[in-house]
Formats: C-alpha cells, sequence, structure tokens
C-alpha cells in the first residue's frame, strides 16, 4: 500500500478506536449505604435500554453484592480470576437486565485485603474485555480503601454519590479530596441520591461544590438526582429494576435522566 495510503488507513482506524473508547466509569460515596449499587445497577440496565453494551462490575470486593440484588447466582467470581487465575472474560455473564456482569464475592477476607498486583490483574482483565463495550459501570465499595482508589484511577470518568446527610457530604468531598490529591483528578460527577425534590438535591449539590471551589480550587459536575421512594427498595426486594418494576416512578425518570447524560458523555 503507498505509504500516503497507508498513513489514511491508519487515520481512519485510529478515529475508530478513538470512537470505541467505552466511558469507564467509577461509583463511589466515601460514605455506606448512600445507594452506590442501586444506582449501578439501575443506570446500566437503562443505557443498555438505550442500546448501549453495558457491563457493570462489582467491585466492591469483599462485600459484593449486585448479584443479590439483581437475582443472579455467579458461579465465577473475580475470587477466582485472582487466586485460581480464571480469566475475567469467563467470569462475566449476561443478564436479563440488558447488561453483562463481572460478579464478586461476599464475605472473603482475603479479597478485602488484596494486594496492588492483584488489583493491577484485575485491571488488566477489564483492560482486555473493554473493547467489547460502550459503557463500564464500577461499583466500588464504600470508604477510600486502596482498592476504592485504584478503581476511580482506572476509571475516565468518576461518579461520586451522596445524599442529604450531613455526613454523607463530609465523606463525599474526602474522597474527591483524596482522589484529588493521589491523582491529580479534578472533574467529579455528582449525584444527590434519596432527596426530597431536584430543588433540594440543587441545594446540596451546590453546598459541596462551593466546599470543592473553595478548599481544592475546582468545580464539580451535577449528573443528577434521584427523589426517595419506597419504590426503590420494593424493586430490590424483588432483585428487579426500576426499569421493569416500575418505569413511570419518579426514580425511575430519575435513573432514565441520568442515564441519558451518561451517553452524552460517549
Ligand atoms: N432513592 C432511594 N429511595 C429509597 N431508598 C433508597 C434509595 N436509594 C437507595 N435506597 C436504599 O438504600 C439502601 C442501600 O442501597 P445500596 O445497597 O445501593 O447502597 P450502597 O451505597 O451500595 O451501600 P454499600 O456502601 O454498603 O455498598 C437500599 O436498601 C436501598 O433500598
Ligand atoms: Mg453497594
Amino acid at each position: 500500500m503507498p505509504y500516503r495510503a497507508y498513513v489514511t488507513v491508519s487515520r481512519v482506524k485510529e478515529k475508530e478506536m478513538e470512537h470505541k473508547r467505552p466511558v469507564i466509569a467509577s461509583v463511589s460515596s466515601g460514605k455506606g449505604g448512600v445507594g452506590k449499587t442501586f444506582v449501578t445497577v439501575n443506570i446500566g440496565a437503562y443505557l443498555a435500554h438505550r442500546g448501549k453494551k453495558v457491563l457493570i462490575v462489582d467491585c466492591d470486593l469483599g462485600l459484593a453484592n449486585i448479584d443479590v440484588m439483581i437475582g443472579v447466582k455467579p458461579s465465577l467470581t473475580l475470587k477466582e480470576a485472582i487466586f485460581e487465575d480464571k480469566i475475567i472474560d469467563d467470569i462475566a455473564i449476561h443478564t436479563k437486565h440488558g447488561f453483562d456482569f463481572v460478579p464478586a464475592s461476599s464475605g472473603a477476607i482475603e479479597m478485602a485485603q488484596l494486594m496492588y498486583e492483584d488489583i493491577e490483574k484485575i485491571k488488566e482483565g477489564l483492560t482486555r474485555l473493554a473493547q467489547h463495550y460502550d459503557t463500564i459501570i464500577l461499583d466500588t465499595g464504600a470508604g477510600i480503601s486502596e482498592s476504592v482508589l485504584q478503581f476511580n484511577l482506572f476509571a475516565n470518568k468518576n461518579i461520586i454519590l451522596l445524599n442529604r446527610e450531613l455526613t454523607s457530604l463530609t465523606d463525599a468531598y474526602a474522597t474527591i479530596k483524596v482522589i484529588y490529591q493521589a491523582f491529580g483528578r479534578n472533574s467529579f460527577n455528582i449525584i444527590v441520591n434519596s432527596t426530597k425534590n431536584e430543588e433540594e438535591a440543587k441545594r446540596i449539590f451546590n453546598h459541596i461544590d462551593s466546599i470543592c471551589k473553595r478548599f481544592l480550587g475546582f468545580p464539580l459536575q451535577y449528573l443528577g438526582h434521584i427523589v426517595y421512594d419506597d419504590v426503590v427498595p420494593r424493586s430490590i426486594m424483588k432483585q428487579e429494576t426500576l426499569l421493569t418494576h416500575q418505569d413511570q416512578s419518579i426514580p425511575a425518570i430519575n435513573c432514565a435522566s441520568i442515564a441519558e447524560n451518561i451517553v452524552s458523555w460517549q
């Protein structure tokens, strides 16, 4: 092939590759129980419904529970990838919710204390898998352990969740600060969960945004809010997503609108 044609072809390929680079979004909160797993699963379902190829990864390595939330019983998990050299491609499963899923295990102390090399191994496997997907969502555990930080670094978009409790705001801020100081990240997408309404969510967002501007020197991005509603625990109890459980409910509409914002990242 003449050199000029070769260059043109490789530029086209590069453009295609660029186009194919998936969004890898981490979901963290600092404080536990704020709704990370619920949000991960429901946004994943809406993105899949929207035609995106979605992979959800349970990165809450010691206390994984997405499998319970969506009603699957995986035979292989990230534990086998680390300790039995299974490849992550074989661990990923299709789900009836439209997304694929890489499960982890719960109650295995060795998974809660992984070494840096083990986390690297998971990241290498996910990098291989990533080419098959448009969006990968990483549901991290609470806190700011090494694995939470590493998965935030692996992601190219960082989502931070908080709710109306002051402690969730301080923990979300602490998480942002640590990720900024450790890796120089200064772009964070905020979801306010379990809120009364959009007005309250915006107030909570403005509060944490002003703290970040003042003490870290950068603003935050508002990704959306989800109202507090009993339909959420009811859908979890049924191991369904809001899309199939009650897609006209306000939290369902909120999740759909957050998913729409994520689509625009592509
Ligand atoms: N918008 C909401 N309205 C009502 N309940 C909610 C809402 N969001 C989450 N919850 C409830 O909060 C509980 C915790 O949710 P979830 O397990 O997703 O939190 P988490 O942040 O993943 O917790 P952990 O830090 O332990 O991993 C669930 O029982 C769920 O029903
Ligand atoms: Mg969780």
